[in-house]
């Protein structure tokens, strides 16, 4: 059982980006994080990030039929990307959407996601965690 790691548009810059805001981990710390829970489960674990909209839907797309779950830290496109709602309800994986900052006590453009009414959840706020509570939920999901 599988399931993928998906970042969007700057989380590539982690540990170095804003680290009041977003943590002193890097990306490949987090990978490696999540990576090393989901073995103790025996899940595997796939890892991607991307700047650009198509290849984070390409990658989407790819996902279907192969993976139990996505979690998905979709960056800005969660507040303004109908394309990425629209490839995460053309798969039938189950999404649940991770943000490392609260973004509801940020700005107001960020309180909104086009993302959330098609995931199954979201974990906000919890930081670098919140990648690893959203493998838990899948992999304890009752059945
Ligand atoms: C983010 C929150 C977004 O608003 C922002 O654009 C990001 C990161 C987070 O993880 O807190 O790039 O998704």
């Amino acid at each position: 059982k599988k399931l993928m790691l998906l970042n969007g548009p700057n989380l590539n810059r982690l540990g170095k980006r804003e680290p009041d805001i977003y943590g002193s981990k890097t990306l490949l710390d987090i990978e490696k994080d999540v990576l090393e829970l989901v073995k103790t489960y025996d899940y595997d674990l796939n890892a991607f990030q991307s700047n650009h909209e198509g290849e984070l839907i390409d990658i989407i797309h790819q996902a279907d039929g192969i993976y139990e779950g996505i979690i998905f830290n979709p960056g800005a496109y969660t507040h303004t990307s109908i394309a990425l709602r629209d490839a995460i309800s053309s798969i039938s994986v189950p999404v649940i959407e991770v943000h490392l900052s609260n973004v509801h006590k940020r700005e107001d453009f960020r309180h909104q996601s086009l993302l959330a009414p098609v995931c199954v959840g979201q974990v906000v706020g919890l930081g670098a965690k919140g990648y690893s509570l959203a493998a838990l939920a899948f992999i304890q999901e009752e059945k």
